[in-house]
């Protein structure tokens, strides 16, 4: 029997007197429970469509608790909580600021130390929100990849009001609430093929989150990261760039839009992307940027070949065409 679950959209296929939170448990997804006998209620759930068995009574609608009810055909139900495969939990956490450095480009390399016990959960490539006096929470790319643990990293170019203002908070009040983790342009697997990561300016953070990843799991596959800005010196500093240099299937390429003749290439992204690899058909591509930069970047790769699905980017979540 086939149970669709609202609001995740997940399907589970629930074999024979088989408890439709067992079955849920059975095929990774993480459920709210606790007594799993029909007691705590904490695992309830509303039948939308469909009849289930539920301690020898037969509904057709109305509550129930997944734990003790068994699907007797196709059901839909609605229940909140459920996290499908590979999706973490968003959780809150009072951080101390450990650092607030200038790197350079007037980007400022902010860490921050969640407290001891359970550290954040956090794919590479996630991002968190971050608590601002008087306005909204504002969302940073982590820097820092999972197995960094408690210390979370983000890259902060301090040029307009608002981000100005939130590094003078930090600095001056020393602690962060933050949330995380959200965005699914992440790497919960790692890829059976090369990676080409593509960021513009502190696009850089998600990145770095990425190849720190990488690094760590020792990922075989080449990782292409094309790093570009405005003017050489919008480039700022990366702790660990030149130990990424000498990594054999890493390529670091930087590109910059507005002047030729410095030491490195000029150009937009897209195409030195495009004028490096001709084969794009087994490319995993992760892009961060404006959406003007992510949508560019993403028209060229499908016309040199690419499949729209090979590419990630938080932009078409948060500015779908
Ligand atoms: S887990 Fe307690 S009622 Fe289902």
């Amino acid at each position: 029997m086939r149970v669709t679950l609202q609001p995740s959209g997940a399907v589970l296929d629930v074999q024979p007197g088989e408890k439709i939170l067992e079955a849920a448990r059975r095929l990774g997804y993480e459920c709210p429970h606790s007594c799993r006998n029909g007691n705590c209620h904490v695992c309830a759930a509303i039948l939308v469509e469909g009849r289930i068995l539920q301690e020898g009574e037969e509904r057709d609608h109305g509550e129930l608790y997944t734990c003790v009810a068994e699907p007797l055909e196709d059901c839909v139900l609605l229940w909140d909580g459920v996290l499908s495969l590979g999706e973490l939990p968003v959780r809150a956490f009072t951080c101390q600021v450990s650092e607030c450095t200038e790197v350079g480009g007037d980007v400022w390399r902010v860490r921050l130390r969640a407290p001891a016990g359970k550290p954040p959960r956090y794919h590479a490539g996630q991002y968190l929100l971050i608590e601002r006096e008087g306005a909204d929470k504002a969302a940073f790319s982590l820097a820092s990849a999972p197995h960094g643990g408690r210390d979370l990293e983000m890259h902060i170019l301090g040029r307009e009001e608002s981000a100005v203002k939130l590094l003078a908070q930090l600095q001056s009040e020393q602690l962060a609430r933050v949330e995380l983790p959200y965005g699914d342009a992440h790497l919960a697997e790692l890829p059976d093929g090369p990676l080409v990561l593509i960021a513009a300016g502190t696009g850089m953070a998600q990145m770095h989150s990425l190849i720190e990843h990488c690094r760590a799991q020792g990922f075989k596959h080449p990782v292409h990261l094309y790093w570009g800005v405005r003017q050489p010196s919008d480039f700022y500093r990366i702790e660990h760039w030149d130990e990424w240099q000498r990594l054999p299937n890493l390529y670091l390429h930087r590109v910059v839009s507005d002047l030729c003749g410095w030491e490195g290439r000029c150009g937009l992204l897209h195409e030195a992307v495009r004028e490096d690899l001709t084969d794009l058909s087994v490319v995993h591509v992760y892009a961060s940027g404006s959406p003007a930069m992510v949508y560019a970047t993403l028209d060229a790769l499908v016309g040199a070949g690419m499949d729209a699905h090979q590419m990630r980017a938080d932009v078409f979540a948060y500015a779908p065409r």
